[in-house]
């Protein structure tokens, strides 16, 4: 009922704007003088060391997170991660060794899939961490160790503050293995903190901007496809960005990693075509800009959602969303809040029921 969307039209927008809070609630009880603490890990510096490999496993949008914590824990922690979806993971007999460390992360805590992936990882004596939303879930009571998401009860299927809460706490175990491990110094996990700390206010400040992405939005209600593209970190916010317009807007959408497009998925590019390109990493701006130049000219209209600092994209775009600074590896928590919002409005746009769309279902307890 209304009094339970506080105000809002509906579940998923009440907590697009909960993200703030999900994000300080998720950091804050982890930061003890200017150190990361996470006693609910269980494991020693020692143990922390002596990690190989880290295994992700997890579904839908979880999963998107363990996409974008993999390039976290590799260029932070230079530890090799394997990211799997968890129906692929349990009927492939996986190798698990003395070394691995297998992070499972569920809001629900209750998805069928990523709970045998669990079991099968247990049965095979590897340490499991789980990251969960639901306290006292199948998960979490399941998983050797348990790192809570401090999202709150999240009702929309579609998941937004979970997944906010699900990237924040892979960033605090990237940064404090990082520490662990020599690779990230006193006075670099002191400036990650502090950028850290600057998340959620600027994710506000985007959240503010709905009225102008709800009128561009507007514009694609009748949109037969709508692409996503980017690299690196880019293109697994990509992956959620379009998974959440799908979702809910029943308007087909892919994800592509920007430099495959000529592989195939430029071919359907036509006059008109939406193409929203993700360039939040400094490194690859020049190299998603061509991609951009290469469906532009081949009739796409074509969305940027980047840093402030990269107006050479402007060359390139047709429409830009600027975010404010962050830490290059926290970038995702910024840029997928316009694509969360656009996702929306076009839901709404079109009259569908966004908050429990068609044919899903919030947690999947079955195969
Ligand atoms: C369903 C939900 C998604 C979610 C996925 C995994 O498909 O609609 O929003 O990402 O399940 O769920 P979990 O509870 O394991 O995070």
């Amino acid at each position: 009922n209304a009094a339970e969307k506080g105000g809002y039209e509906h579940f998923m927008l009440k907590e697009m704007y909960e993200q703030p809070k999900a994000i300080m609630d998720t950091f804050s009880p982890r930061l003890k003088n200017g150190n990361i603490v996470i006693e609910e890990l269980g494991m020693s510096e020692e143990d922390i060391r002596s990690i190989r490999k880290i295994m992700i496993v997890a579904c839908g949008s979880a999963y998107h997170t363990g996409m974008t914590s993999k390039y976290v824990f590799e260029g932070l922690a230079r530890i090799p991660v394997e990211v799997d979806l968890a129906s692929e993971f349990r009927y492939r007999n996986p190798i698990l060794d003395e070394g691995t460390l297998l992070i499972v992360v569920s809001q629900s805590g209750e998805t069928a899939d990523t709970l045998a992936a669990l079991r099968e990882a247990k049965d095979k004596g590897v340490r499991v961490l789980g990251i969960v939303n639901v306290v006292g879930s199948s998960i979490a009571r399941e998983a050797d160790n348990v790192m809570y998401t401090w999202a709150g009860p999240e009702i929309a299927v579609a998941t937004t503050k979970a997944y906010s809460a699900q990237l924040i706490s892979l960033y605090l175990l990237a940064m404090k293995f990082a520490h662990v491990r020599g690779e990230l110094s006193d006075k670099g996990l002191a400036d990650m903190i502090e950028e850290l700390k600057e998340l959620p206010t600027q994710v506000e400040m985007l959240l503010n901007n709905k009225n102008k992405i709800q009128k561009f939005a507007n514009r694609y209600l009748a949109a037969k496809s709508i692409f996503f593209i980017g690299r690196g970190i880019d293109y697994a916010i990509s992956l959620e960005g379009s998974l959440k317009l799908k979702e809910v807007s029943y308007i087909h959408s892919e994800a592509y990693a920007a430099g495959e497009l000529k592989h195939g998925t430029i071919s359907l590019i036509e006059e008109g075509t939406l193409v929203c390109s993700v360039l939040t990493q400094e490194e690859l701006y020049k190299k998603t800009i061509s991609n951009m130049v290469e469906v532009k000219t081949r009739g796409a209209f074509v969305m940027a959602v980047t840093n402030v600092d990269n107006t050479e994209v402007e060359k390139a775009a047709d429409y830009v969303i600027y975010l404010p600074k962050t830490n290059k590896y926290f970038t995702n928590s910024l840029a997928i809040i316009p694509l969360q919002l656009f996702g929306y409005y076009v839901a709404v746009g079109r009259g569908c029921d966004v908050d429990k769309p068609r044919n899903l279902a919030k947690s999947v307890t079955v195969e």
